[in-house]
């Protein structure tokens, strides 16, 4: 599996790895989910840097018991363990800090104008291009591993993308006219970056400075959304800011209101 694909065993992964995320890197033909397998791998007391890579996912998860597809090769799905020791207060941070650097990475590798749609999705005109997945271990309220899932879909040209998401997903390959980066290259621009970032979440400072990067690769900041709340209720606003939180800040009809990422069902653009 993955021979007609780009290279993306454990050399190519640690290769590309240039700081402390990447390596070791536990490379799977095929997982479940990558996230099950390294939440399982950081239980058994791997460091904060690991990774689990894979061609294909017979289980893939996406938030709230979706499923995330991919086809063998043409994604790059992986997920890295952290051990963030951060106040649980501070989690909503990690997403944010995650869709900014893959945003970022696709800007800087291949040229896309990609954008975050708070809270988990990062998006090309519109359209999804990747999804994040953190899960957590909490020591009481204390925030001792997490497992930063991706999944980004890469090389899509001959795939058969299914209905429910044909209208609504997109690909490198599909946004890129010329050769696209191979996989293991996007992930070693995309590591860099979000080490980066972490530092701001787990430095303990003013996240003033996450924030401000953040805003400026959001799609959704100053646009008329439509949230779906887990209790199941809908609220439409103006979405305004990123809160200190990662909380997204909403002006609704009757005020401000902060949304977190737990609430949150689906956030849809009103257009
Ligand atoms: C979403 O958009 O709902 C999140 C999708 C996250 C998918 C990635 S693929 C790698 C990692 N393993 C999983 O099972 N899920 C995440």
């Amino acid at each position: 599996m993955g021979a007609m694909h780009d290279p993306l065993g454990p050399d190519a992964v640690e290769a590309v790895a240039r700081g402390r995320f990447g390596r070791p890197c536990r490379y799977l033909p095929e997982v479940g989910s990558t996230n099950t397998e390294a939440l399982a791998w950081a239980a058994d007391g791997a460091d904060e840097g690991a990774i689990v890579v894979t061609e294909h996912q017979t289980a893939g998860r996406g938030r709230r018991g979706r499923t995330w597809f991919d086809e063998p090769g043409t994604s790059l799905l992986f997920s890295l363990i952290l051990r963030p020791g951060i106040a649980f207060d501070r989690l909503g941070l990690l997403p944010v800090a995650l869709g900014t650097a893959v945003a970022t990475a696709l800007e800087d590798a291949c040229g896309i104008a990609a954008r975050t749609k708070w809270p988990n999705d990062v998006t090309v005109r519109g359209r999804k291009i990747a999804g994040i997945l953190v899960e957590t271990k909490l020591v009481g309220s204390n925030v001792d591993i997490a497992v930063a899932g991706v999944g980004l879909n890469h090389d899509w040209s001959g795939v058969q993308v299914p209905g429910g998401i044909a209208d609504t997903a997109t690909s490198v390959s599909t946004e890129v006219a010329d050769a696209i980066p191979p996989r293991a290259t996007m992930l070693g621009e995309l590591l860099a970056a979000f080490e980066l970032l972490y530092q701001l979440v787990v430095g303990g400072s003013d996240p003033a400075e996450l924030l401000d990067r953040a805003r400026s690769r959001s799609g959704v900041l100053g646009q008329p959304v439509g949230i779906r709340t887990a209790e199941g209720s809908l609220v439409s606003g103006i979405a305004r800011d990123l809160t200190a939180d990662g909380g997204l800040q909403v002006e609704t009809e009757g005020g401000p209101r902060v949304f977190h990422v737990g609430e949150v069902e689906q956030l849809r653009p009103v257009r």
